[in-house]
């Protein structure tokens, strides 16, 4: 039988949340895979079979979620340290590291999960790459509204030699920009060729005024999980 990419996605995410213990402080993450996570452990707390969770949510959309399956939830604030994080990708290259943001939601996705004991990657197996920016999809950069265009191109000047192109995001079909829930805008980077170094990449973005975060999370990730035709794999690394 042929499992459509919902059904692995939420076979990765229910094997995430078996590692999901009462007491602890959680992650949570956002996009159609880390959903079915919340679900399951809202289920879970229903049940009795786990008790005393808290959740950190990655966004609003997960935030509004989590209290509608009845997950508690605080903030960084006061938890600034979670036990574990489990959240989705766009990309996974050999070494674990991701692009993440195509939901819009990465600046608070690594505020939470760069402070996350264990971070579990969940994933079905389209979203393995060979490097990043190998699905020739978007890496997401959030930077502040004022003079965007002027940001893209100095972006776009960064990674010339790639062959970069970037592009504001806009919010469904319509021209209106997508704004995240922090109040800015997203610039999504297309790239013709391998970066390369992944580290000196991030740095250069970081350095750039103008930018607030970018979507490649570089060795973050400790546990990822990746459900495809022939079963659940979990590699930690
Ligand atoms: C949200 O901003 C993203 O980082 C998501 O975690 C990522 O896009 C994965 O989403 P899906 O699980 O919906 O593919």
């Amino acid at each position: 039988v042929l499992l459509t990419q919902d059904e692995l996605k939420k076979i990765a995410a229910y094997e995430a949340v078996k590692f999901v213990q009462s007491g602890m402080v959680l992650g949570l993450g956002t996009g159609s895979t880390a959903k079915h996570a919340v679900d399951k452990i809202g289920e879970l707390l229903k049940q009795g079979k786990l008790k005393n969770i808290v959740g950190i949510p990655t966004s609003n959309v997960t935030r509004d979620q989590a209290i509608s399956v009845g997950i508690p939830l605080s903030d960084l604030d006061k938890h600034p340290i979670m036990d574990l994080s489990i959240d989705g990708a766009d990309e996974v290259d050999p070494h674990m590291n991701l692009v993440k943001g195509r939901g819009g939601s990465l600046l608070r996705e690594k505020m939470v999960e760069a402070t996350s004991k264990k971070f579990i990657v969940i994933v079905d197996e389209s979203k393995l790459v060979k490097y990043i920016g190998g699905s020739g999809l978007a890496m997401p950069v959030e930077i502040v509204q004022f003079c965007w265009k002027f940001t893209l191109s100095r972006l776009e000047m960064l990674f010339m030699e790639a062959g970069c192109v970037g592009k504001l995001r806009k919010f469904g079909d319509s021209e209106e920009p997508f704004v995240t829930d922090n109040g800015n805008y997203i610039i999504d980077l297309y790239f013709k060729k391998d970066i390369g170094d992944l580290k000196a990449a991030s740095d250069a973005i970081l350095r750039l005024p103008g930018v607030v975060e970018h979507g490649m999370f570089l060795d973050m990730a400790t546990t990822l999980i990746v459900a495809g035709e022939h079963g659940v794999r979990v590699t930690n690394k």
